[in-house]
């Protein structure tokens, strides 16, 4: 993956090789950091990059920070202006995963969440596909178990919950799977090592509630509001057994950057008639059209640089 050029740290734009932290900091000894990822796709009839969602991405960091009892001292605002800054100096004509960090920068010994000093940094690479076969994601049934709201709250965008996600994703990946699903403490279906899961029973949209230790995903939210307006279909939110995953007509994950993936095989057994089912496929494409600022729509959901 390429490197940024520049990077927000210390309040300022710098050169990304400027951008350095201490072996000793907090966040790096003990995962005490929380995180956003945002994409910008490049529409290049208008030669316009568009932010998704921002705002929302941006109010969730907050969310998540406030788990760790960080103070920013910003707002969803102030942050789209230093993404929109850094960006601007990136200038970057193509598709764009963009990350924000904000950690406990304090180089001490000593685990703890208070009197500490709290960061923020921002950086942004080019970014195409997250998942390679995003048409018929093979996935497995993960041996681990997801993280509990009491253990290390999953609603929050952690650093050191991700431990978690990539230990079901490297054994899935090593294993010949493309992705993992991980389920929750009593055995419901939580989520994707770094998506939400969705399934289509009977005509109905399905996924597993808030309260299944998942992470609020905001393309899951993209997704409900699609199916609803767009498609007209129902979409609970409620607990999801695993042997679910077995019978369901269609599943797919949803995340900033795995999208909309069609999982076409559930540990050796085809979804459906094992291929990209109708609602999927219709999804995707309005969702797709919709990233790109090309739906008016759902032109709110989009921020030029
Ligand atoms: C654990 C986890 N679940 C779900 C998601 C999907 O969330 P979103 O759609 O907001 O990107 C992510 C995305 O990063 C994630 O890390």
């Amino acid at each position: 993956m390429d490197r940024p050029q520049f990077a927000y740290f210390n309040h300022e734009i710098v050169p990304y090789s400027e951008a350095k932290v201490g072996v000793m900091t907090h966040a790096l000894n003990y995962g005490t950091a929380v995180f956003a990822g945002v994409r910008a796709y490049w529409n290049s009839d208008r030669q316009i990059l568009y932010l998704f969602r921002a705002l929302d991405h941006f109010q969730r960091l907050l969310h998540s920070s406030r788990l760790l009892r960080m103070d920013l001292g910003t707002t969803p605002e102030d942050l789209l202006e230093s993404t929109r800054r850094l960006l601007t100096r990136e200038g970057l004509h193509q598709d764009v995963y963009i990350r924000l960090l904000a950690y406990k920068a304090d180089e001490v010994i000593g685990v703890r969440l208070h009197d500490l000093t709290d960061a923020l940094t921002i950086f942004a690479v080019p970014f195409d596909h997250y998942v390679a076969n995003d048409t018929n994601a093979h996935v497995t049934v993960s041996a681990w178990r997801r993280v509990d709201d009491n253990v290390i709250p999953a609603r929050g965008k952690i650093t050191g919950a991700y431990v978690n996600s990539a230990l079901a994703k490297t054994d899935a990946n090593l294993a010949g799977y493309d992705e993992a699903i991980v389920l929750n403490q009593d055995g419901h279906v939580s989520e994707g090592s770094a998506e939400n899961v969705f399934i289509v029973r009977d005509g109905v949209l399905v996924t597993p509630g808030w309260d299944d230790n998942i992470l609020e995903g905001i393309t899951r939210r993209s997704v409900i509001e699609l199916a609803r307006r767009e498609l007209g279909l129902e979409v609970v939110e409620r607990s999801v057994d695993r042997t679910e995953l077995y019978v369901c007509d269609e599943l797919f994950l949803t995340g900033t950057a795995a999208e909309i993936t069609a999982v076409t095989r559930v540990d050796h057994r085809p979804v459906g008639d094992g291929k990209m089912g109708p609602v999927t496929t219709q999804l995707r494409a309005i969702y797709y059209d919709v990233l790109r600022g090309c739906n008016p729509r759902y032109s709110g959901w989009n921020t030029a640089v």
